[in-house]
């Protein structure tokens, strides 16, 4: 039986009057101490923006940002920091944001004291289209992403585009993969809005993120568990994840950016689905050069406040994939030690639990290099 904790029974508010709407919640809401969760960016970003926004008094406490640091020596930390502050039961945790924040400030606040309450407020693309969404939280263990966590939901999500205008294009550019797989798994509507966008200049507009948001959300109200239906949103990540701890390990220095990760990932599922679905290759080519245009080496955006140009995604050699293969024994959907992966039969129609051969891995990374090396 689905408890009513992994219900979408919290309120989700998008844009809504602003920032201000939460005051209006924070009114009706009984609570002792309201900690606000920020990383070094987050805060000088856009923690101003929610001290202008609003009227009650809170603590903050901080934490580095980025994907090395959501671990449990960095949960222990915040363990101690809410101790510090002398946080109750009846506290709550306000998770200001991206995923790595959202993931460990609500395992975080799930855990402390056996739980306490959490809000999360989303400040990047990947925050609000996916990580904020759908109560998983977690940290990882020894480099495995997500290997340490609970399905628990927020008390509420506040989604505010203003946030946005505080990312630097290469955030901008890691969330739009998660957007771009919206459009493989279920709303093909938004290939076509990507489609138009031009590479050097993308208005992620708010009808777009409300868009995923939405299909988050319906997915994720069918089977908040992960028991079925709610794996198609891992389209892209097995090997995506894989790849991801493999850079985020001392073996690579370079860091890939979790949506970048994911470009990689879905490119690769894309060809698997044409090698085991017959998926056509036509379509495998127009969609990997619409996801590769957006990792081109010459990109800039026009968002955020601080833009830079950035290189375009690695290419992935034998010795990495050595490396790479032996981290899919970890992926969460693996039943029985076989590795699951999630395939399209046709665009907007995914396909749980397909078993792949390295061999076809080796197809698909030696299509990507080949059209990635291509890419200017
Ligand atoms: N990020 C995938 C999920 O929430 O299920």
């Amino acid at each position: 039986m689905t408890s009513p904790t992994n219900t979408i029974e919290y309120p989700v508010l998008f844009n809504t009057n602003g920032l201000h709407q939460l005051n209006a919640f924070l009114e009706n809401t009984t609570y002792s101490k309201l900690i606000v969760l920020v990383d070094n960016k987050t805060k000088i970003f856009c923690l101003p923006i929610l001290k202008e926004a609003i009227k009650y008094s809170f603590f903050f406490i901080e934490i580095k940002n980025g994907e090395r640091n959501k671990n449990l020596k960095t949960s222990k930390i915040l363990w101690e920091e809410l101790t510090n502050i002398g946080a109750d039961r009846n506290s709550i945790l306000i998770n200001l944001g991206g995923g790595v924040i959202t993931d460990i400030g609500g395992f975080v606040a799930a855990t402390y004291k056996r739980g306490i309450r959490f809000i999360n407020i989303p400040t990047t693309v990947l925050g609000m289209v996916d990580a904020a969404i759908g109560g998983k939280t977690g940290i990882d263990l020894n480099g495995l992403k997500n290997q340490i966590g609970i399905i628990k939901n927020p008390l509420a999500l506040w989604v505010n585009t203003t946030f946005l205008d505080t990312l630097d294009a290469r955030e901008i550019k890691s969330g739009l993969a998660e957007i771009i797989k919206y459009g493989f798994i279920s709303e093909a509507s938004i290939l076509k809005t990507i489609e138009e966008m031009e590479m050097d200049s993308f208005p992620l507009d708010s009808v777009l993120i409300k868009k995923c948001i939405d299909s988050k959300l319906t997915i994720v109200q069918e089977d908040p568990e992960e028991k079925n239906r709610r794996k198609i949103l891992n389209f892209g990540h097995t090997l995506g994840h894989a790849i991801e701890t493999y850079f985020l390990s001392k073996v690579k220095k370079e860091q890939l950016l979790h949506g970048e990760a994911v470009a990689i990932g879905m490119i690769l599922a894309l060809h698997l689905s044409h090698q085991i679905y017959d998926l056509p290759i036509k379509k495998v080519d127009f969609y990997t050069r619409l996801i590769l245009k957006f990792y081109a080496k010459k990109f800039k955006s026009t968002m955020g406040s601080n833009n830079y140009l950035v290189s375009k995604l690695p290419n992935i050699t034998n010795e990495d994939l050595a490396y790479i293969l032996p981290l899919l024994q970890h992926d969460k959907k693996n039943n029985n030690g076989q590795v699951n992966f999630i395939l399209l039969k046709e665009i907007g129609i995914p396909v749980l639990d397909c078993q792949i051969d390295n061999y076809q891995i080796d197809i698909a990374i030696n299509y990507y290099n080949t059209i990635n090396t291509l890419t200017l």
